[in-house]
C-alpha cells in the first residue's frame, strides 16, 4: 500500500538501486507555478532527484519563482515563462503539474470554483495537447472530479487522449486520512496508510479504514467522526485561512508525493501503487467512468487498476452516496467542452 511519507524517503535508495544505469531524469512543467500550491510544489520539485529540468509557467510571477528556486544547490535546471511563453514552457515535457485555477473561500464548495477553473485548465489541457502530447498530466486543480474529465474531453477532440497519462491528484486524501487516523490511534502516520477512492470532495471522498491494520479497528461514532474530517479536512484549512484560500502546503507536499511515485514508475520501479483519480473501468456500467482507487504505475502511466476490495457496511454506504454526486461531476465536465 501506499505510505505517503515512505514515497518520498524511497528517492536515495531508488538513486541506489538503479546507480549501475542511470535514471533517466524527467522533464516536468508546472503551469500555475507563481500561486499557492505552485510556489512551494516548484520547491520541492527542485529538490526531487529525478527532476532533470523544471519549466515553471504562470500567467504571473513564473520568471521570479523560477529565478529563486534556480538557486537551490540541486542538479536540476529551472526556467521560467510568462504568460505568452506556454508552449515554450510545454516543450519536451514529459510531466505536466496542473495547480492553476482559483482555490476555495470561506463558505465555497469546490464545485463552486468550476465556472473559473474549467476553462483555465481546458485552455491548458489543449496546449499541452498540441505541444506535448504524450506528456503525463497530473491534475492539482478543483474541482477535480470535473477537471480531470474536462482534459481527458479536450484532448480526446485533440485526438491525443491516452486514458493511462491522465490523473487527477487525490494524494492530499490518502495524506490526511494517514494523519488524522494517527491522531485516532496515536501511531505514527507512515505505519497507518488509508486507502482513499472516489472522488476528492465531500461524500465522493470515500476511505477504506476496514482495509488499514490500524483503521479497521475504529468504530462507532469515533469511526463517523474520522471518515467525517478525511471527507471535510480542506474546511478546516480553508476555514484557519479565512478567506486567503485552501490548502497550499500540506498541497504541494502530497502533490511532490504522487509526482515521486510516477517519476519513480517511469523510472522502472516496478510495485509503485497509490490512490488516483483516472479514467476507470470499476464503475462504468453505473455511468461513473472517472473514479480514484489504486493504481500501479509504470512506465506508460496507468499499469493496473485495482479494484476497491472487500468493504465494510458503513463504507459501502459511503460508496453508494459518492456515486451519483461523481457522475454528476464527472458530467458536468465532460458537457463543458462537448458543449463549447
Ligand atoms: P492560487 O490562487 O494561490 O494560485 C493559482 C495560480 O494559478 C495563480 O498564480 C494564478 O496566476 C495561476 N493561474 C490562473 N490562471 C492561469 C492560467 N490560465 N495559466 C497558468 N496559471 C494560471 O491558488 P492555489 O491555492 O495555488 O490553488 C490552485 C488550485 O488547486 C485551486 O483550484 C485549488 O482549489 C486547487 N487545490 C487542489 C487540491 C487537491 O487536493 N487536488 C488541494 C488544494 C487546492
Amino acid at each position: 500500500m501506499f505510505a505517503a511519507r515512505q514515497a518520498l524517503r524511497s528517492v536515495p535508495r531508488q538513486a541506489r538501486l538503479f546507480s549501475s544505469s542511470a535514471p533517466a531524469r524527467t522533464k516536468v512543467a508546472v503551469l500555475g507555478a507563481g500561486g499557492g500550491i505552485g510556489q512551494p510544489l516548484s520547491l520541492l520539485l527542485k529538490v526531487e532527484p529525478l527532476v532533470s529540468q523544471l519549466s515553471l509557467y504562470d500567467i504571473r510571477g513564473a520568471p521570479g519563482v523560477a529565478a529563486d528556486v534556480s538557486h537551490v544547490d540541486t542538479n536540476s535546471t529551472v526556467r521560467g515563462f510568462t504568460a505568452d511563453a506556454l508552449d515554450q514552457a510545454l516543450e519536451g515535457a514529459e510531466v505536466v503539474v496542473i495547480p492553476a485555477g482559483v482555490p476555495r473561500k470561506p463558505g465555497m464548495t469546490r464545485d463552486d470554483l468550476f465556472n473559473t477553473n474549467a476553462s483555465i485548465v481546458r485552455d491548458l489541457a489543449t496546449a499541452v495537447g498540441r505541444v506535448a502530447p504524450t506528456a503525463k498530466i497530473l491534475i492539482i486543480s478543483n474541482p477535480v472530479n470535473s477537471t480531470v474529465p474536462i482534459v481527458a474531453e479536450t484532448l480526446a477532440k485533440a485526438g491525443v487522449f491516452d486514458p493511462r497519462r491522465l490523473f487527477g491528484v487525490t494524494t492530499l486524501d490518502v495524506v490526511r486520512a494517514a494523519r488524522f487516523l494517527s491522531e485516532v490511534t496515536g501511531q505514527d502516520p507512515a505505519s497507518t496508510p488509508v486507502t482513499v477512492v472516489g472522488g476528492h470532495s465531500g461524500v465522493t471522498i470515500v476511505p477504506l479504514l476496514s482495509q488499514s491494520s490500524f483503521g479497521k479497528g475504529v468504530q462507532g461514532e469515533t469511526l463517523s467522526k474520522l471518515v467525517h474530517r478525511i471527507q471535510y479536512g480542506g474546511d478546516e484549512v480553508v476555514a484557519a485561512k479565512d478567506g486567503a484560500g485552501s490548502a497550499t502546503l500540506s498541497m504541494a507536499y502530497a502533490a511532490t508525493v504522487f509526482t515521486n511515485a510516477l517519476l519513480r514508475a517511469i523510472n522502472g520501479e516496478e510495485n509503485v501503487v497509490c490512490p488516483t483519480f483516472v479514467r476507470s473501468p470499476l464503475f462504468e456500467s453505473q455511468g461513473v467512468d472517472f473514479f480514484s482507487s489504486n493504481v500501479e504505475l509504470g512506465p506508460e502511466g496507468v499499469k493496473t487498476i485495482f479494484p476497491i476490495g472487500d468493504l465494510s457496511a458503513e463504507e459501502q454506504a459511503l460508496i453508494d452516496a459518492c456515486l451519483p454526486e461523481l457522475k454528476k461531476n464527472i458530467e458536468k465536465g465532460k458537457s463543458f467542452v462537448n458543449a463549447a
